[in-house]
């Protein structure tokens, strides 16, 4: 997986964006950045689509801009030249893939058949857009193809929304969602960007599911944890467990053997997906303190602290 596809993959889900009035180009990209989404795929369904893609990567350069609905080679150029950093097509165009591979450009083409699934491996792609997705089988012919084309992976686009984004995500030869749902053409053209925000930050919130997990306390020794999780233990008849740094009561209640960090402890915030969690919440200004980083045996993340304390509270995540 190229850089570009792993940050989308942290981003989690892409924007499908059909912009008519190109006034409207960089307000929707700043709606999207302030709600913590900073990635785009603006289709070539209207004239406007490389004027967009241009004033939007001129004003924010760091957004991840891609066109859609990329129909021919000439469209890939006129994308290029005016920023796309990706090109998404709807269909499986053999003629545009090749012209993509051979000039480095990131290419995610559409797949709905096994058919062109095997054609994207045979043409060495790792990712495709599966689409329309709701359309053409959704998560039980993504968890079948997944059989036998087991290192292909995709962005299914087309009939996903708030509802069923989480049973695409949760597939483990899924990258990213793509989808229109919280930038419907109609908002964009009122310029209702109060609720393309509110709906960006629904899917963000949906998507990494943040619960509190559990709470740390901490103790300066063995005894001292050991009266406070038998005391909590006794209460509430919760399980007590000895851990090798910490006896946990139940699921809810750890007690550290030794001051850990934080000051009086720490909270565990479970969520989805922890490398998704830190990708969002660093466009929102939070720093991780890289050295507590945890990777499971695939490099995802698996837990990590914030820098910052709250309430004298060390905060991780946790998948
Ligand atoms: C696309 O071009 O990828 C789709 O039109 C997006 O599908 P949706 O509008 O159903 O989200």
């Amino acid at each position: 997986m190229n850089e570009l596809i792993r940050n989308i993959s942290n981003y989690g889900i892409v924007p499908v964006i059909k912009i008519d009035n190109i006034d409207k180009a960089v307000p929707l990209a700043e709606t999207l950045i302030s709600a913590g989404l900073p990635v785009a795929e603006v289709t070539f369904r209207t004239v406007q689509a490389e004027a967009s893609i241009r004033s939007i990567v001129e004003t924010y350069p760091d957004m991840l801009v891609g066109a859609g609905t990329v129909l021919s080679v000439e469209q890939v150029d006129k994308a290029v030249d005016a920023g796309a950093k990706f090109i998404v097509t709807p269909g499986f165009n053999p003629k545009i893939i090749r012209y993509c591979i051979n000039k480095g450009i990131t290419i995610i083409p559409g797949t709905s058949t096994a058919s062109d699934m095997a054609a994207a491996l045979e043409m060495g792609l790792e990712v495709v857009k599966f689409f329309p997705a709701e359309q053409s089988g959704g998560v039980e012919y993504l968890k079948a193809v997944g059989g036998p084309y087991t290192t292909l992976k995709f962005i299914p686009t087309g009939g996903i929304n708030a509802k069923n984004l989480n049973s695409y995500l949760s597939l483990k030869n899924v990258v990213a969602c793509g989808g229109s749902w919280m930038v419907k053409s109609d908002l964009i053209d009122a310029g209702d960007f109060d609720t393309v925000k509110d709906l960006t930050r629904q899917a963000i919130q949906i998507m990494l599911g943040f619960s509190l997990d559990h709470i740390g306390i901490n103790c300066i020794d063995l005894d001292e944890a050991d009266g406070i999780a038998k005391k909590v233990s006794k209460i509430f008849d919760f399980e007590y467990k000895m851990g090798n740094s910490s006896i946990f009561v139940g699921k809810a209640v750890e007690v550290m053997k030794f001051p850990f960090l934080g000051k009086k402890g720490h909270i565990a915030i479970k969520t989805n997906s922890v490398d998704r969690a830190i990708a969002y919440l660093s466009e929102i200004g939070i720093s991780f303190d890289e050295n507590t980083r945890k990777l499971d045996s695939n490099g995802k993340t698996k837990a990590i602290y914030l820098l910052e304390e709250i309430g004298g509270f060390a905060i991780h995540l946790l998948n």
